[in-house]
């Protein structure tokens, strides 16, 4: 460890010091699951569209880059902070929820309370190819909602996305049709510039002219209705 560290400078040897005495009695390996195995897919699945060089955040890619961040992956997944996705679920049906399942925050949860470990490199996966998701492209126009619109044709809404939104504003859109009935939107809680990203329904939400979309409160933020999610083009959902 010494040996390895002093060539870099003495802040981060002491740092690398206060690092593996604190951490000596965690390094105790005690799990099977491994980032060459599990966790990598995992990241490549997950994280890596942002976390990668290139991408809008560091590097997650390598047992290397992974290694220090263990503590906060876990954490920042258990929170549900990490993927950042913004809404809350079950208000809304979306097609593309990035939360991780209960199996996978599990494995992370034990891959770290377990030490960490590498495993045999020759798992690795192949690295994904960064092809710019479909989503990725300009954002589409939509049909902006201020605090409240009054839909004056029938539409069918395919997403939604939070625009002009202040950082760490909460808010909800509903739908009132005429027959009364209110249909969730989006419910975005505790907004951070990361959910710049839009909310694709697992089916179009069909409302007649006369619908009422709202936001509450007013002034927590506004959205856009979207009319084509141009991902979903080979697989239409569309069967009327
Ligand atoms: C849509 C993009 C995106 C995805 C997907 C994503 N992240 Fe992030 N993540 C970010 C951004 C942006 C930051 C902030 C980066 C910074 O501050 O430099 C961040 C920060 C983090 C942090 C540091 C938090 C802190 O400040 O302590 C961790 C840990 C993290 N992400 C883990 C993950 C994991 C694990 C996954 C996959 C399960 C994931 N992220 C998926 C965008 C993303």
């Amino acid at each position: 460890m010494l040996k390895l560290t002093g060539r870099l400078c003495p802040a981060l040897v002491i740092l690398a010091i206060l690092l593996s005495v604190h951490s000596s009695a965690h390094d105790v390996i005690t799990t099977p699951i491994t980032f060459s195995r599990e966790i990598s897919r995992l990241v490549y699945n997950r994280c890596a569209v942002c976390h990668r060089e290139g991408g809008i955040a560091f590097s997650l890619l390598t047992y290397a880059e992974a290694r220090p961040w263990a503590k906060a992956i876990k954490e920042e997944v258990l929170e549900r902070r990490m993927p950042p996705w913004g809404a809350v679920k079950g208000f809304g049906e979306f097609q593309d929820d990035q939360g991780l399942t209960g199996e996978q925050l599990e494995l992370i949860a034990d891959w770290v309370e377990g030490g960490a470990p590498e495993g045999d490199p020759k798992y690795l996966p192949k690295l994904p190819d960064f092809q710019p998701a479909a989503s990725a492209g300009p954002a589409p126009a939509g049909i902006p909602v201020e605090s409240e619109l009054t839909l004056t044709t029938a539409v069918a809404v395919a997403g939604v996305r939070a625009k002009g939104v202040p950082e760490g504003s909460s808010f909800m859109a509903v739908a009132e049709r005429p027959d009364g009935t209110i249909e969730p939107l989006v419910w975005i809680y505790d907004y951070h510039p990361r959910f710049d990203h839009p909310y694709w329904y697992n089916a179009p939400l069909r409302f007649q002219a006369g619908t009422k979309i709202e936001i509450a409160p007013r002034g927590a933020g506004s959205i856009a209705l979207l009319m084509r999610n141009p991902a979903a083009r080979s697989k239409p959902r569309d069967h009327r």
